[in-house]
């Protein structure tokens, strides 16, 4: 990892960048999409490569992050254009800039160590901030609103399908109880009624609000809801021999990327005997990755926040 790639502690070092490079094949003049900007790291080290004559076009719904990275790759001028932006808006995006069809599209998906470890942002259970999340703070809803207005069961849902937790009724149970005495504003009131609930249970190798505050800060950001047609969209912007890259930080994003991708090169994507598969058998691209590639152990010790991370990678045939 080359020098300029690292941030400050409370800031994001891009994730697998050599690995991300190589997989796009970033050349010169090449155009391509970070969908996920951030705090630009990935989308500076692109620009390197496609000088001269490339284009890099980069979208993040964080006003915040999108302006450090406006202020990262002010160097590349006009090779850059940025935009405040949900990425499911590319297809807009692409077709107003008159653009079609791209070299590569990059997703780094999640959220960054910025936001995670921005106080104010309300992500992290060790912060004291008010229970926010959105990584859009245009977006009407926060965390607060769904842990203080959703009905008990639904909330169960969320805390088991978004964060794999087994004892998502419990921690239901004990939020609407909380709630009808005060409402839960805070990071760490949050943490400790759902501590409370562990205590009992003996010692946990993770903090015990770790899958809550993941599950609550997907189903606050629509993480997941539609990434897979997305991804299938967004291909059909890729030119033939052109590269879609997608980062993923937990196994049910993982789990959506993998089935998309396996759509995408005509592969089955049902559970059914194969003499009973309907699974359109149209092939589109190539897996470049059958299994996913992970960070390096010298990449891991450098950047321990990597180690959830898996590539995977998709050619247009
Ligand atoms: C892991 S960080 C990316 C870090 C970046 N690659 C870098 O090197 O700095 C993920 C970023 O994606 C953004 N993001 C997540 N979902 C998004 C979406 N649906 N649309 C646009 N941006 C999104 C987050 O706001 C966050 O800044």
């Amino acid at each position: 990892m080359t020098e300029h790639l690292r941030a400050s502690d409370d800031e994001h070092i891009p994730v697998m960048p050599i690995e991300v490079l190589d997989l796009l094949q970033c050349k010169p003049g090449g155009i391509y999409v970070d969908a996920t900007v951030g705090l630009g790291g990935h989308s500076l080290s692109i620009l390197e490569r496609i000088q001269p004559g490339g284009m890099l076009v980069g979208i993040d719904r964080d006003k915040e992050s999108l302006e450090k990275a406006q202020v990262r790759l002010k160097p590349f001028g006009d090779s850059v254009r940025l935009f405040h932006e949900n990425f499911k808006n590319l297809p807009l995006i692409l077709n107003n800039l008159a653009i079609k069809p791209v070299d590569g599209i990059l997703l780094d998906l999640g959220v960054s160590s910025y936001q995670l470890l921005s106080q104010e942002r309300g992500f992290s259970f060790q912060s004291d901030a008010l229970l926010d999340m959105r990584m859009d703070r245009t977006q009407q809803w926060n965390a607060a609103d769904l842990v203080n207005n959703l009905p008990e069961t639904e909330l169960a849902g969320i805390i088991y399908r978004y964060g794999e937790e087994r004892l998502s009724r419990r921690i239901a149970g004990a939020i609407v109880h909380e709630r009808r005495k005060a409402p839960i504003t805070r990071c760490a009131q949050l943490a400790s009624i759902i501590a409370r609930i562990f205590k009992v249970r003996g010692h946990q190798s993770i903090h015990p609000a770790t899958r809550t505050f993941q599950a609550l800060r997907i189903a606050v950001n629509e993480e997941l809801e539609g990434l897979e047609d997305f991804l299938g969209e967004a291909f059909s912007f890729i030119k033939p021999g052109g590269r879609i890259a997608v980062i993923a930080f937990h196994s049910l994003e993982d789990r959506i990327v993998k089935r998309a991708f396996r759509k995408l090169a005509g592969r089955c994507v049902c559970d059914a005997p194969p003499d009973l598969c309907r699974c359109p058998r149209q092939s589109l691209g190539r897996i470049l990755t059958p299994r996913p590639m992970t960070p390096k152990t010298e990449e891991l010790a450098a950047n321990p926040r990597a180690r959830s991370a898996r590539l995977r990678s998709l050619e247009r045939i």
